[in-house]
């Protein structure tokens, strides 16, 4: 059965995307068959594999992983609800499967407001496909609905990437407060896999503190890795290749493949 990993912070632009993103390329490329699940309607992590125009006919002819979640508008134009073997976009990076997402995500809280069992609609959808990979690597919105809380659901484990400023480390504890409260209502139980430091800026000595308060507040919960803020994250990002494929063995890729190795180890 797949390790499920969900990638998630209630704060955007802390670097969940880059992480859950090449996690599973580092995953895939190390020869696990790896499936990539991009949950935020904001897109990101798909465009960070496909093109703008390689996702928009995938959208149309396939469908998204809002159908996944079954709301009444994402249907084919037979009016039928669309298959998990086609919406799942195989090989898009080396040993590297992608579920696509998409904008309409948005309003699915309003769209399956009252609908029965809403928070495991991805559980049961990828049930089918749970033996088929080693990886399975959730990118979630920066929020806890209904997305996120279908990952939360599936997920065996869950990692919150952290930048280290000051309000986002205020943030941690309320998230983990809510995390916790959603788990315990829903009679699931992921492992934190831990906290990852996040695009780390130049070395001011306010950031460093707050790293530092943050090791002494979560202590082995925060991973030894550090990812610092380098400028191939983003480069390989608009040319739709891993940090690995762009970056060769240079430092941004080397950090991401000891982020990848040690949360393989510590879900293993
Ligand atoms: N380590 C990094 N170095 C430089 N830029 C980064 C790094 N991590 C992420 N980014 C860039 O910062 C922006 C936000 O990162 P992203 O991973 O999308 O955050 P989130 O998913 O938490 O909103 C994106 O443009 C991304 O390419
Ligand atoms: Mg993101």
């Amino acid at each position: 059965m797949a390790k499920v990993v969900a990638c998630l912070n209630l704060k955007g632009g802390v670097g969940k995307t880059a992480i859950a993103v090449n996690f599973a390329a580092y995953c895939g490329r190390s020869g696990q068959k790896t499936l990539l699940v991009d949950l935020d309607p904001q897109t990101n992590a798909t465009f960070s594999c496909i093109s703008v125009d390689e996702w928009e006919e995938h959208a149309s002819k396939n469908g998204t992983v809002a159908d996944l979640f079954g709301a009444r508008t994402h249907t084919s134009a037979e009016g039928k609800q669309r298959d998990l073997s086609t919406i799942i976009r195989k090989n898009v990076w080396e040993g590297m499967d992608l579920i696509p997402s998409n904008v309409e995500l948005f309003t699915i809280d309003l769209e399956l407001a009252g609908a029965t069992a809403r928070e495991t609609k991805l559980r049961k959808a990828l049930a089918p496909v749970m033996g088929d990979y080693d990886m399975i690597v959730c990118d979630c919105p920066p929020n806890l609905t209904i997305p996120t809380q279908n990952a939360l659901a599936v997920c065996t484990h869950y990692v919150v990437p952290i930048s280290p400023d000051f309000l986002s480390a205020l943030g941690v504890g309320l998230l983990l407060g809510q995390v916790n409260k959603f788990c315990d209502d829903m009679t699931v139980s992921p492992t934190l896999a831990g906290m990852i430091l996040s695009r780390i800026g130049r070395p001011a000595l306010h950031r460093s503190r707050t790293a530092n308060s943050l090791r002494q507040q979560f202590g082995p919960d925060v991973f030894d890795a550090e990812i610092h803020e380098r400028v191939a994250v983003s480069e390989a990002v608009e040319k739709n290749l891993s940090i690995y494929a762009f970056d060769g063995n240079g430092s941004a890729a080397q950090e991401f493949a000891a982020m990848s190795q040690e949360l393989i180890g510590r879900i293993s």
